[in-house]
């Protein structure tokens, strides 16, 4: 594999996704990770991440003793190729000028560049820089501001970049990352076929014989992962779905309709009963979360006792949750996010995770491969607390039906109109607000609704989507003239901050 020793970028993880696309495995280790850590990748090249140090900090990172002595090709990135250049005997200086943002190279050459023609356009982000070459180097790039943009020492095969060919900003930054697969000679076969071949094959060894349990959520993970352990184990894998009556119409019907027909030994549990009368009277969003969370809780564990015993716990983990990276991420509490398939700790299985190693993208890759339906795949995310923090206020199950019957329009409208796609995210919202309307000669008071749409990369920041007025228009009466407990409708035009994308 191409293992990445991350000092810290925010980049780091988009250069293992950009490798992978590119049909090679690559892994991200923390920056200081021991030797032996590193050997156990088999690594044919290693990548110096970017990061916030200066190389000349007392205590700016560093790659443990014997990794530059390693024989396969090193590429350092920003950070990492001063790292380079100062660890061959080179001289890292504050430049003179700050660069930051879209620079063009004014020259380019060398085995990174080879077959790259016309305009290089590279996103920088750098104080520091490279102003004397360490021997056996030359520079292969250059820049208005910074003559040394890019170096290499092909006897050694050790390569820097000053700039980041990872992000999009640099648009051929692509081809750098395929020509350096091309020197340490790797191997593209890190494809869906290959994947699903391989996680077949770790689930059959891990579990052998044993029983499987699963809890599906509905979303595009869980339900993938129980189309691989199907393939993998056939009925050692029970599949349990609990329906706590906060989905979305019809969902239940849809996941049996997506699975079963694939081979999944799918249990689904109409929970509704339980958890509405536990959220009974409760308004407040956090504490309707953990109600929620702790009656998923103990149906899952019901359920798992019915059909058990079980030896494992299968369990949708991604790689960007594993990552021992540089860096901690310490975000503050907004809302608590209790995700509904959150289990306690202390259950008696043993885990399998087979999406471990992968990222999001390779997850939908693979769920195409396997057979899930386009409409699950492309899916919108689903919170677990479902539509109880779409309801404003207390949850019953009558406002509940109304709130699906609200939310089917305005879903299936956005699909009719070719916009599902162009949005991140969509949701109604059922408001404790009655407004007076009119309808034939009668005067009505009735609820008020809210259609929230919003674009998005990650959730974590988010714009309200512009979305058509004829459309808008469109839903607005589908909703008032067949949800008649309905008289008015709105559309959020707030983004994300200061709003968040749930009401609650
Ligand atoms: P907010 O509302 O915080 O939402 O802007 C960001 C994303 O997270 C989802 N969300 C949740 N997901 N449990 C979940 O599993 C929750 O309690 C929860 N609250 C918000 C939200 O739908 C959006 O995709």
């Amino acid at each position: 594999s191409l293992v990445i020793l991350d000092f810290g970028s925010q980049y780091t993880r988009l250069i293992a996704r950009r490798f992978r696309e590119l049909g090679v495995y690559s892994v991200i280790l923390p920056g200081t990770a021991p030797l032996e850590r590193i050997l156990r990748e088999a690594p044919v090249g290693l990548v110096l991440s970017g990061g916030p140090s200066s190389v000349y900090d007392t205590n700016a990172p560093k790659p443990a003793d014997g990794v530059l002595d390693l024989s396969v090709p090193i590429l350092g990135v920003c950070y990492g190729m001063q790292f380079l250049a100062q660890a061959a005997g080179g001289k890292v200086e504050r430049a003179g000028k700050r660069e930051y943002g879209k620079a063009e190279l004014t020259s380019f050459g060398g085995d990174l560049f080879a077959g790259v023609t016309g305009e290089f356009v590279a996103w920088m982000s750098h104080s520091d820089s490279v102003t004397d070459l360490p021997r056996g180097y030359e520079v292969v790039a250059s820049t208005d501001d910074t003559p040394v943009t890019a170096i290499e020492n092909k006897e050694t095969r050790r390569y820097g970049v000053q700039f980041h060919p990872e992000v999009v900003h640099t648009p051929k930054g692509t081809a750098l990352l395929s020509n350096f697969i091309d020197v340490c000679g790797a191997k593209r076969d890190w494809t869906p076929q290959h994947i699903v071949d391989e996680l077949v094959e770790d689930v059959r060894a891990t579990v052998g014989s044993g029983k499987v349990l699963l809890g599906i959520s509905g979303g595009v993970d869980s339900s993938t992962l129980s189309l691989l352990l199907a393939r993998a184990v056939g009925d050692q894998l029970t599949a349990v779905f609990i329906d706590h009556g906060l989905l979305r119409l019809g969902e239940r019907e849809q996941v049996e309709h997506a699975l079963r027909p694939l081979g999944v030994n799918l249990v689904t549990v109409d929970a509704s009963e339980q958890f509405l009368s536990a959220l009974a009277g409760v308004g407040d969003p956090e504490a309707k979360r953990k109600i929620i969370g702790r009656e998923f809780i103990r149906a899952f564990e019901r359920e798992a006792a019915t059909y058990g015993p079980f030896d494992f716990l299968a369990q949708g983990t991604l790689y960007p949750d594993v990552i021992e990276s540089a860096g901690g991420e310490g975000a503050a509490n907004i809302k608590s996010h209790h995700n509904v398939g959150g289990l306690p700790d202390d259950l008696q299985f043993k885990l399998v995770e087979p999406f471990r190693t992968l990222f999001k993208d390779e997850v939908r890759e693979i769920a195409a491969l396997l057979g899930l339906p386009e409409a699950i795949r492309t899916r919108h995310p689903f919170p677990g607390p479902g539509l109880a923090i779409r309801i404003l206020g207390d949850v019953t199950r009558e406002k509940v039906d109304i709130l699906q019957r609200v939310d089917d329009i305005f879903i299936s409208g956005l699909r009719e109109f070719g916009l599902y796609d162009a949005t991140w995210q969509a949701l109604a919202v059922l408001t404790p607000i009655q407004s007076v309307g009119v309808m034939g000669d009668e005067r009505t008071y009735k609820n008020l609704v809210a259609l929230r749409a919003v674009t998005s990369v990650d959730g974590m920041t988010a714009e309200w989507a512009r979305l058509p007025h004829d459309f808008l228009d469109a839903v607005s009466s589908r909703i008032v003239n067949h949800v008649h407990e309905v008289s008015r409708v709105v559309y959020d035009v707030t983004s994300k901050p200061p709003a968040t994308i749930e009401w609650e």
